[in-house]
């Protein structure tokens, strides 16, 4: 019964950019080119794992070779939103009218088949300046499905995007959040992908109130965010004009994820390394924390 239930939901969800309203006939299927492969993942025996905290699924953000950004460390007030699982046919258009009011720069995480059904609006989305990239074909959880099916659904969204705006992306959400350090890895290599997170997530899907979208946005977002939100829903588009306005008010500057990442300054070494000019690490602590305290 939960396995039905995921499965209904996780149409729906594959199913949003096709249908504003339940009289519409068009479903997943409805494309003739799309693959039969990207259902199976419904079928997957284990508990779904719906939404992963960013950093959960995230190698920590500092360090290591970058595939990886939830959140960028840049010089002055910048931020990036993102918007998610569209196109869609009513929501994105009346959210590209209030982006465009305010000259707003936005990132949007196409599903490919949303951006097949609706080429118009992907134009329109490129032409007004925003930036488009990957969120798989069809949103399957990417963890769960073969090197063959994965490359399937990154390279048909690749190419949709390719065909629709001219536009090759270098940037890939994974549905969820969910992609192994491997696949992230692997997708750099083979499309010179990075894999974009988020660290300012309103949980939009889930609460479906423009204010609560609107408050957990503008409390959340600091320099150099990465904010998390879906044009699918009409409550997420209900909260934007209230939302730009209220990060515009605090200083925010909207860049897309590109010119964000473009932006990243490695994070300050920490104090502890100034190496051999204090031999006796416990000498060297000690003013360190005593510093840090005063500072307070
Ligand atoms: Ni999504």
């Amino acid at each position: 019964m939960v396995r039905t239930a995921l499965a209904i939901s996780l149409i729906a969800l594959s199913a949003a950019c096709a249908a504003p309203n339940p009289s519409a006939p068009a479903s997943p299927a409805a494309d003739p080119t799309a693959p039969a492969a990207p259902t199976a993942p419904l079928a997957a025996p284990s508990a779904p794992a719906m939404r992963l905290p960013a950093d959960a699924a995230a190698p920590a953000p500092t360090g290591q070779t970058r595939h990886t950004y939830s959140q960028c460390h840049v010089d002055g007030p910048y931020i990036a939103i993102t918007f998610d699982d569209g196109p869609h046919a009513e929501n994105t258009p009346r959210l590209l009218d209030m982006l465009k009011q305010r000259g707003i720069k936005a990132t949007f995480f196409v599903v490919g088949q949303c951006a097949a059904e609706f080429p118009d609006i992907m134009k329109r989305i490129v032409t007004e300046g925003h930036e488009v990239a990957n969120h798989s074909w069809s949103h399957p959880q990417l963890t769960r499905l073969g090197e063959g099916s994965v490359t399937d659904q990154l390279q048909r969204t690749h190419d949709v995007i390719r065909q629709t705006t001219g536009v090759s992306t270098k940037l890939l959400r994974p549905p969820y959040g969910a992609f192994t350090t491997n696949q992230r890895a692997w997708a750099a290599q083979k499309w010179g992908y990075k894999t974009i997170m988020w660290d300012v997530d309103p949980l939009d899907w889930k609460f479906r109130n423009a204010d609560h979208v609107k408050n957990e946005i503008l409390k959340g977002t600091v320099n150099g965010s990465i904010i998390l939100a879906h044009d699918i829903h009409k409550s997420t588009v209900d909260a934007m004009p209230g939302t730009f306005d209220g990060l515009l008010a605090k200083g925010f500057k909207f860049v897309t994820v590109s010119e964000l990442v473009a932006m990243d300054r490695p994070l300050p070494p920490k104090p502890k390394a100034t190496p051999a000019s204090a031999p006796p690490m416990t000498d060297a602590a000690k003013p360190t924390a005593a510093a840090g305290a005063a500072a307070r």
